[in-house]
């Protein structure tokens, strides 16, 4: 008998030393203290044990299976001690690594030059409409009081997609589309691409204008230079104003070039504002009766103010930007100083 237990405890000894893992250990409880394990199996053998014998073999049985166990509970604990080990090198974040880069894009200086116009005007009550920038010549000249062989329209050069269809030369066509689907008081801002066969440092074939019009009772030329102080203060700050300058648009009567006190030398006069202390930014006026009446509106009882400003030339004096081109070439070394 107590060779047998020896041989088992040679056994015991030889697989607790081959297990790696927990499931290698379940298997080894089974194996030896399982219902029909080698320990149970060895219980069994008591019964041939003589009487006198038996309570020094079982005391042996017993010794060996709480050694045995003891051995098994160690074994047991490392294996945990050693698991816990392993997930927590696992699941360690090493602060010392460098971030991984999350390259963050930007909003293009002209969306955020027209977000801010939008947002000053839109304090000022003015809802947004946007009209086609493909636009037939009704709306795009003649409604707005300018007949064919009018020479004003030589002040654009208009791009042709076919007869009396053209790529919209200024945003004004949004006034006739606002007025004919809405009655006043109008109040509305229309942003949008505008098209000119014309390109320079300033000037590019495709650019964006910003519309304004108000149609009510009474609107007069104050209620526009009010408006557009506000604009410029808001853009170049505070202490800017305006001063208005006659000027010819065929579909405002009268027409004003708006120029804006230069943000640079408070007026003194300087390289930006060519030394004349004033900075051309928009061209607006009061609308002509004869727009208001195309569009079915009764000059008689309603007037109306107009602007039409250029949103690049806005965010290129707000920036200190000196060619259009850079507006339109995405360089990203230019985009980035735009990043917030
Ligand atoms: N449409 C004109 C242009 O593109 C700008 C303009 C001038 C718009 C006077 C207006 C205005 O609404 O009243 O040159």
């Amino acid at each position: 008998m107590e060779e047998l237990i020896k041989k088992l405890g040679e056994q015991l000894d030889a697989s607790l030393a081959n297990i790696r893992g927990k499931e290698e250990l379940s298997d080894f409880w089974q194996e030896f203290f399982g219902k029909k394990g080698k320990i149970a199996d060895l219980m069994k053998n008591l019964g041939k044990v003589s009487k006198e014998e038996r309570p020094a073999v079982g005391k042996i049985i017993n010794e060996f299976k709480e050694s045995a166990e003891a051995k098994y509970r160690e074994l047991e604990k490392k294996l945990d001690a050693a698991e816990l080990e392993r997930r927590n090198r696992e699941e360690t974040i090493d602060i010392t690594l460098p971030a991984k880069k999350q390259p963050k894009g930007s909003l293009h200086p002209i969306t955020i030059t027209k977000n801010e116009m939008i947002n000053v005007f839109a304090g000022m009550g003015f809802e947004i409409f946007e009209g086609p920038e493909i636009e037939d010549d009704d709306h795009n000249f003649t409604r707005l009081n300018v007949a064919k062989n009018h020479p004003a329209r030589d002040m654009q050069d208009t791009f042709y997609v076919a007869e009396d269809i053209i790529l919209r030369t200024h945003t004004s066509p949004g006034q006739i589309r606002v007025m004919d689907a809405k009655k006043p008081p109008i109040k509305v801002l229309v942003p949008g691409r505008v098209f000119r066969s014309d390109s320079d440092a300033t000037h590019s074939p495709m650019f964006h204008q910003m519309e304004g019009l108000v149609v009510d009772k009474h609107i007069t030329l104050c209620d526009l230079q009010g408006m557009l102080d506000k604009f410029v203060q808001n853009i170049f700050g505070e202490n800017v104003k305006t001063r208005l300058r006659p000027s010819y648009f065929p579909f405002t009567e009268p027409s004003v070039e708006v120029d804006v006190s230069c943000f640079e030398c408070g007026g003194k006069g300087c390289g930006l504002c060519k030394h004349t202390g004033w900075i051309e930014v928009l061209g607006g006026g009061i609308v002509h009766r004869n727009v208001l009446a195309n569009c079915g509106i009764d000059p008689e009882e309603y007037s109306g103010l107009a602007f039409g400003i250029g949103i690049e030339r806005i965010a290129m004096l707000k920036y200190g930007i000196n060619n259009i081109s850079l507006l339109f070439e995405n360089d990203l070394r230019f985009l980035r100083q735009f990043r917030d």
